[in-house]
């Protein structure tokens, strides 16, 4: 030990510490400064960036030998306060550039270090400092960040009125469609918005600290698990296996479909027969310290009887697999698609017939902050789980049984969340540490490193699709034949409605008659199948937006004209035979178009011999909610004060809830002339807020919207008196009238058939367009993507910030998806760098979003939604493009150079499936364990040893 003596944001601190001991612990830990977050904990996301003695260093990957005494340090602390914000952190909030919120603090001191040392940098100049020091963001995409980074820069040099960045309303009121920020910005800016490791800090002493033992094979029986060496290690408190749950110890899936051949119960809690995926948990070990149960983890032994394992869902539905699930065949759900006449004539008849099968892998959702929960017992004797969950209802219902808790008595709770993007949607750690909890008597914390985040939470599912498509002389699409099969790992956990996807999203937003198709949901050894922002749409529009190119390639017809040629109009139905509630397709080609003829032009004047242009365009859709009646719930309150309590469980996940729902509650409570601060929010705690269903979707905004409208519109009723005036606080006790109530909302829809696929599934969808320009260097395979244009209707717009940012975001994600982005190798891609994670000059500083939207009769004040949108379909226009730019047409996602060279190689020009299979990038094995976390930090801190 030694002590060291610290300058920390201008205070002189003495710390005694190891010299050993990482940087950002003793910054979190021991001078509890937690506003510098860990992400990666391995020195790819920046999110623990600090100024070192001038300079911008990672401190997950410094060791305490690297920092003389007597440093200066500045952490996001020393930057700005809730009270003195800096023009960082006001640039920030102004251009909207933070959401979840997890990578802010890193990237407010990110600009500061940059700026101390190029107070007038370009935006290039700033986007190579972003790369260069990796910081990360998986929610914004980028831009706003460095729009933010400009303008702070123009503050501090005296070009700009720091009084720029401030929110002005000039709105008259109200606050619908403004650029309000968000109520969590300010403490997200300052690093003060406590996601779950900062609470870890805060939790009572006696607290145990969990360590997960798990398998390192991906198929397995379990002949005996040993902790018996492990046991008497120090610090250990208790060993939890299967056999301490008290309950099922299995996490229930739900399933709802009659025609599903499992029945959901397939989950352990913790493995007790079988192993099913690589990275399932056997046993946690629970000890004083995190390093104590980490290394008492390492000491249990496992007997493990390895069973042949089934990577991708070919494998799985091979003659000889056997049943993962035994007595469930590895195939357990179909989904058909009968719309119209029998296709097969109209395929044999029509002038132009094109087919093509196409692979949209496993993406990962790479949120920065990882996998983080704790549980503890409350005074009335119910378990309470704190975590990253984005369906605390649902997550009750599919957890208790498992632990043997009557639903009463378990609570969930969100902690504030660095990001999801729906693999939330799925509990994860949530039972493991209420397991622990119920078997120690005391409160336990269970932290997930980042591989472990990324080989043990559920991510996309990939879908093989197979499609034709008929069309007339003219390009007039006759007919579609689909076949399907969804990847969706050995969890059902809401397969069979992903594979519903399928059916809805496949040729949508076109006027097609005949459609034909079928869907199966396979089970499969790799990583689970959970829900990823646009579920299951990404998957099927890669099929049929690809496939569409294809036709007009074959036509010799402009792509363009041929999507807008069969788009919807007044008579078209969907593929369930719904009528859209919109036609606004026709008027989004027509605001497209110039944008479309300009880039073709310009592809072709910037083409050289080497680095080829091109430019493609794609169509998407999606509807906002669950399928079928949709049901939430939101409360609103008038307090003593005679302001508002507005009670909810719209879960954050970085798009906006609070804004969300304080936009919806003022915007309804306008005839009481509340100031938003006199709107309070009381949000996802299952013990205090109402049902308002899960995150996903693109349904709050809808349905929770609605419900806080209806809440809002009744306390407005009750207050209402006789001449028009609204009652105080006061006068409702006076006359005896309630002062809370209850709103309730359900979308006016019906679930599909799961022979045909019929019904109106959704009330409202979001419709777009999206616009790829891209550059191929076709000596190296590498494309760059130069622009993305999307034109989007969400219906009315509820808060501008909130939105744009959604879609920035979504189409950051769209390029990742395209180009980069992959879980399929366990050993490669369980860190961000292997997974293809983009950092920021990986995604264009050109996105130009075009709204054409038309109100929704459905949607609280005409809003729709917007998460989803973004993410739907960018990926098909970017693989157009590809192609347009040299003729590579890349069936297999993500497009790496090498497949884009194989397809520019090749004959034919194109890079299928098969191609993709034969040369490994579909895996049929797990290769080895990713790399130690230990391994990498010691390999980095050496990299960073020199910078300091
Ligand atoms: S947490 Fe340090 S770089 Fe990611
Ligand atoms: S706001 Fe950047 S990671 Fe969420």
């Amino acid at each position: 030990m030694v002590k060291k003596i610290l300058k920390v944001n201008g205070v002189e601190r003495h710390v005694v510490v190891n010299q050993d001991a990482l940087l950002s612990d003793v910054i979190r830990k021991q001078l509890q400064l937690t506003g510098t977050k860990v992400g990666c904990g391995t020195g790819t996301c920046g999110a623990c960036n600090v100024i070192l003695n001038g300079k911008l260093v990672r401190t997950c990957v410094t060791r305490m030998k690297r920092v003389e005494n007597w440093s200066e340090i500045t952490t996001v602390e020393g930057i700005g306060t809730p009270q003195n914000l800096h023009p960082i952190q006001k640039a920030i909030i102004k251009h909207g550039a933070l959401q979840c919120g997890f990578c802010t603090p890193g990237f407010v001191v990110s600009i500061k270090a940059l700026l101390d040392v190029n107070p007038n940098p370009d935006r290039q100049d700033v986007r190579d400092w972003f790369t260069k020091y990796k910081n990360a963001c998986r929610c914004v995409g980028y831009m706003s960040l460095v729009d933010a980074a400009m303008d702070a820069a123009k503050v501090l040099r005296g070009d700009m009125d720091e009084s720029v960045l401030e929110y002005k309303d000039i709105s008259n009121g109200s606050l619908y469609g403004t650029r309000y920020p968000r109520p969590t910005s300010v403490a997200k800016v300052c690093g003060l918005w406590d996601f779950g490791a900062d609470k870890r800090e805060q939790l009572p002493e006696g607290t145990l600290f969990c360590s997960l033992v798990y398998a390192d094979v991906a198929h397995a029986n379990i002949n005996g698990v040993d902790t018996s060496e492990a046991e008497k290690m120090p610090g250990v408190v208790k060993i939890v296996t299967a056999k301490d749950i008290q309950g099922k110890n299995r996490i229930t899936g739900l399933i709802t479909f009659p025609t599903n051949k499992g029945d959901g119960w397939e989950r352990p809690i913790l493995c007790d027969k079988k192993v099913f995926q690589y990275g399932d948990a056997i046993a946690i070990v629970c000890a004083q310290t995190q390093a104590q149960a980490d290394e008492a983890a390492k000491a249990v032994k496992l007997d493990l009887e390895v069973l042949p394992h089934y990577m991708n869902a070919m494998a799985a539905i091979a003659e000889d697999a056997i049943e993962i699930h035994p007595g469930t065949p590895n195939l357990y759900f179909t989904q058909g698609l009968k719309k119209g006449e029998e296709t097969a004539p109209i395929m044999e008849k029509a002038a132009h017939v094109v087919e093509g099968e196409y692979y949209l892998g496993r993406q990962p959702q790479m949120p920065l902050e990882s996998d983080i929960g704790f549980a503890y017992t409350n005074e009335d004797g119910k378990v309470v789980v704190c975590s990253k969950s984005i369906a605390i209802q649902l997550h009750v219902a599919m957890i208790a049984p498992g632990l043997g808790l009557d639903p009463e008595n378990l609570v969930v709770v969100q902690n504030p969340c660095g990001s999801s993007f729906g693999y939330k949607f799925c509990p994860s750690n949530e039972a493991l540490v209420a397991a622990a909890t119920m078997a120690t008597g005391v409160p336990c914390y269970l932290e997930y490193s980042w591989a472990q985040l990324q080989f043990y939470t559920g991510k996309r599912s990939p879908f093989w699709f197979k499609a034709k498509l008929a069309a007339d002389e003219n390009g007039k699409f006759l007919a579609t034949e689909t076949e399907w099969y969804v990847d969706h790992g050995p969890y059902s956990e809401f397969g069979d409605l992903l594979t519903i996807r399928g059916m809805q999203y496949a040729f949508a937003g076109y006027d097609i008659a005949n459609m034909r198709g079928e869907g199966h949901t396979v089970a499969t050894n790799h990583c689970w199948g959970a829900p990823f922002r646009a579920y299951g749409s990404p998957q099927s529009f890669f099929a049929s937006e690809s496939l569409i190119d294809e036709l007009a390639k074959k036509m010799g017809k402009d792509p363009f004209e041929l999507r807008e040629l069969n788009c919807y109009r007044e008579g078209a139905t969907t593929p369930t035979q719904q009528t859209p509630e919109v036609f606004v397709f026709p008027k989004q080609f027509e605001a497209l178009r110039p944008k479309y003829e300009r880039a073709k032009q310009l592809a072709e004047m910037n083409s050289t011999e080497t680095k080829k242009r091109g430019v493609g365009v794609s169509l998407g859709i999606y509807g906002c909610g669950l399928d079928g009646p949709d049901t939430s719930e939101a409360w609103a309150e008038l307090l003593p004060n005679n302001e508002v309590m507005i009670g909810n469980s719209w879960q954050d996940h970085g798009q906006g809830a609070d804004i969300g729902t304080l936009t919806f509650a003022h915007e309804t409570l306008k005839p009481l002339g509340l100031k938003p601060e006199q709107i309070n929010l009381c949000m996802n705690d299952s013990s205090m807020t109402p049902n308002s269903g899960p995150s996903g979707g693109s349904r709050h905004n809808l349905v929770t919207g609605n419900a806080i409208r209806v809440a809002c519109e009744m306390l407005l009723e009750g207050m209402k008196k006789a001449d028009g005036s609204y009652r105080s606080y006061d006068e409702m006790q006076t006359d005896g009238i309630d002062t809370k109530y209850l709103g309730k909302w359900t979308t006016p829809c019906t679930d599909c058939d799961v022979e045909t696929g019929a019904g109106d599934p959704f009330c409202v969808y979001m419709y777009g367009l999206f616009l790829s320009e891209v550059e191929v260097d076709i000596t190296t395979g590498k494309t760059k993507v130069i622009k993305m244009t999307h034109v989007a209707d969400v219906g009315t717009i509820t808060n501008q910030l909130a939105v744009d940012g959604q879609i920035y975001g979504g189409l950051a994600q769209g390029i990742g998806l395209a180009l980069t982005e992959d879980f399929e190798h366990i050993q490669k891609h369980s860190n961000m760098i292997g997974a293809g994670f983009p950092f920021c000059n990986d995604i264009t500083d050109d996105l130009e979003i075009i709204y054409v939207c038309e109100p929704r009769e459905h949607g609280a004040f005409g809003a729709g939604g917007v998460g989803e949108l973004p993410l739907t379909a960018p990926h098909c226009a970017i693989i157009n493009a590809i192609d347009d730019a040299c003729g590579a047409r890349i069936r297999h996602l993500p497009a790496y150079p090498e497949k884009v060279l194989a397809a520019l190689n090749s004959k034919k020009k194109a890079f299928d499936v098969a191609d993709a299979i034969a040369l490994g990038y579909t895996s049929d094995a797990v290769d080895s364990v990713p790399p130690k976390p230990e391994d990498v930090i010691n390999a980095l801190a050496e990299m960073e040893t020199e910078k300091v």
